[in-house]
């Protein structure tokens, strides 16, 4: 079975295989409105959202199907203790896809594992967040026309952002891209991030300093400081206000630059830079929607294929052996412990060494 737990799940050929079907479904949606008839999807999201979850429940009406789930894990079984593979072992007797959100890393692959249906992560603590990606892939390529040869600008909390850490991976596939990383010291991009990007063979410079690097980007990635990945109250108000892009900021970009956003905002960009061209965030949200429809699509064809959970190389071990305090394997009990092999053995779930 296919499951998208992480972007790089898909190979670069299927997502441009992705984004040439959303690129249909956006010219002719009435060719599509009746494929997943009698289907439905399962919408669970243990953590609040608007854009994904209502997209992905517009992607699967707009397909014929329908949803089921829900938005609170307040009023789900979670509340009286169940745990996460025994929700989605009864939700998949219940639907044909999954589609869920949950506060903790590895959360989604946990999920899979346990799953009967497909399962797609749609953001699983600050670990991942492939379907934000494919709708980030979606809109550079509609509005640069080309998914290579960029220079990227990812500002703001690159520490805790999934959305960030899923698009570098995608982006890094890539060729002849350069990624400029701006964070504050304490919100830089985590080591397996870094590593990836560092074996990619990719240009990319850190700095803290948006005006100084502005100039040179084709695209600007804007993210929010995300106050509710923070243990320390004092350090998310010391850094919630470092960087705001205004409409002044905006004249040192180039004319053909595209702010891109996954939003919701809270500052870090005025409203001010809504009206311009170059601000790209709104119709991104709004692609959203097609790609998901298209990725579906694609995940229910493949219901059948014999695709694995555990990349070459993967051992369960004994114990638990991951330190992570926000991965999955804290908190669910009876979870198997798997350990992704290579030079730096690291948990399966969360990507943490071990
Ligand atoms: C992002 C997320 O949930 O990770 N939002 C989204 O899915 N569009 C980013 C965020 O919450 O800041």
């Amino acid at each position: 079975m296919r499951h998208l737990i992480d972007i790089v799940d898909l190979t670069e050929e299927e997502i441009n295989d992705l984004i040439r079907v959303a690129n249909d479904i956006i010219a002719r949606p009435s060719l599509y409105a009746h494929c997943m008839e009698g289907k439905k999807l399962a919408s669970l999201f243990f953590e609040s959202s608007t854009r994904t979850r209502l997209s992905f429940e517009a992607a699967m009406y707009e397909l014929g199907g329908h949803v089921l789930g829900f938005s609170d894990a307040e009023t789900s079984s979670i509340s009286k203790g169940e745990s996460l593979q025994d929700t989605i072992r009864v939700v998949s007797g219940y639907a044909d896809i999954i589609a869920m959100r949950h506060p903790k890393d590895g959360a989604a692959l946990a999920a899979a594992l346990a799953s009967g249906v497909p399962v797609i992560n749609a953001g699983d603590g600050s670990h991942n967040h492939p379907t934000q990606t494919l709708t980030d892939l979606l809109t550079i390529q509609r509005e640069k026309g080309r998914l290579n040869s960029m220079t990227v600008g990812i500002c703001g909390d690159l520490r805790y952002g999934r959305t960030v850490h899923s698009l570098i991976e995608a982006l890094a596939r890539y060729t002849n891209m350069r990624f400029i990383l701006i964070a504050p010291e304490e919100l830089r991009i985590p080591e397996y991030v870094l590593e990836m990007l560092e074996g990619s063979g990719h240009a990319y410079v850190q700095t803290d300093d948006l005006d100084a690097v502005l100039g040179e980007l084709d695209i600007l990635y804007m993210t929010r400081i995300q106050r509710e990945r923070f243990s320390d109250p004092q350090e998310y108000e010391k850094l919630k206000n470092s960087y705001v892009l205004t409409a002044e900021r905006m004249r040192a970009a180039r004319p053909d630059m595209s702010v891109l956003h996954p939003l919701p905002r809270v500052n870090e960009i005025s409203t001010d830079v809504d009206d311009d061209p170059r601000a790209a965030y709104f119709r991104q949200a709004r692609n959203g929607k097609y790609i998901r429809m298209a990725l579906i699509l694609k995940l229910l064809d493949e219901k059948n294929s014999a695709a694995s959970l555990l990349p070459r190389g993967t051992e369960a071990a004994d114990r638990k052996l991951c330190r992570n305090m926000r991965c999955i394997m804290q908190a669910e009990t009876g979870l198997k412990q798997y350990v992704r092999g290579g030079a730096v053995p690291k948990c399966l779930y969360c990507d943490t060494r071990i």
